[in-house]
């Protein structure tokens, strides 16, 4: 099974993927949890570049960039680990490409789709768990994380947390039609919930389409 979340910069992915892997292990799942960009040795080196602050990249560079780590990380590892039966959740997968690269940076909607399917080889999740919260939100916490002023120009924040405040709005509309355009792959899930709650909620869905299934 492959299981992905998504949502902005601080919408506190990390944070529930910790305590979903914690408990499918507790339950007796082999779980495999991975990042994207990154995952394998390559993947790590292009999210050095991807993340890197002082780095210029292009639009076109940068989803390039991601969708090269994307296929390694396909190939190399998740298809592999699915194939042996493994639970695998993703710390982002390519709703980020759509609603980041497309919505974020204003690329060509099919041109991505078609990157993406390429870079995939077509794999989609049975579930993607997304965390809603407003950018405003969602970076008050990202910068208290790092005790931060509340500013984009810091430079202890990566290339892509300094893209400012505009494109994050984009980001998030991004991924409410995202959401919209495919509603039964999706749990959303309001991240203002306390940690806790919102675990609560990721397990039981996972309950409830793990017995659909059988
Ligand atoms: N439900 C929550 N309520 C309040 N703060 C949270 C919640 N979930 C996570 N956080 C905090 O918000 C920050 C970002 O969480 P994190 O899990 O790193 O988000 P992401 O991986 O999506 O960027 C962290 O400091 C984390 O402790
Ligand atoms: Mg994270």
């Amino acid at each position: 099974m492959l299981i992905t979340f998504e949502g902005i910069d601080g919408a506190g992915k990390s944070t529930q993927i910790k305590k979903l892997a914690a408990y499918l292990k507790q339950e007796g799942h082999e779980v495999l949890t991975l990042r994207e960009p990154g995952g394998t040795e390559v993947a790590e080196k292009i999210r050095l570049i991807l993340l890197e602050s002082r780095h210029e990249i292009s639009p076109v560079g940068e989803l390039l960039l991601f969708s090269a780590s994307r296929a390694e990380l396909v190939s190399e590892v998740v298809r592999p680990a699915l194939a042996e039966g493994r639970t695998v959740i993703l710390d982002r997968f390519f709703d980020s490409t759509t609603a980041y690269q497309g919505y974020g940076r204003g690329l060509d909607l099919n041109m991505l789709r078609t990157l993406i399917a390429i870079s995939t080889g077509a794999l989609t999740p049975d579930i993607t768990f997304y965390l809603d919260i407003l950018p405003e939100e969602a970076l008050i916490r990202k910068f208290s994380e790092k005790s931060l002023p509340l500013a984009f120009e810091n430079e202890e924040l990566d290339r892509m947390e300094r893209s400012g405040l505009e494109f994050y709005r984009n980001v998030h509309q991004g991924y409410l039609d995202i959401i919209e355009a495919e509603p039964g792959r999706f749990k959303s899930i309001n991240a203002r919930h306390g940690v806790q709650e919102i675990h609560a909620c990721i397990v039981k869905t996972l309950k409830e389409r793990l017995q659909d299934r059988s």
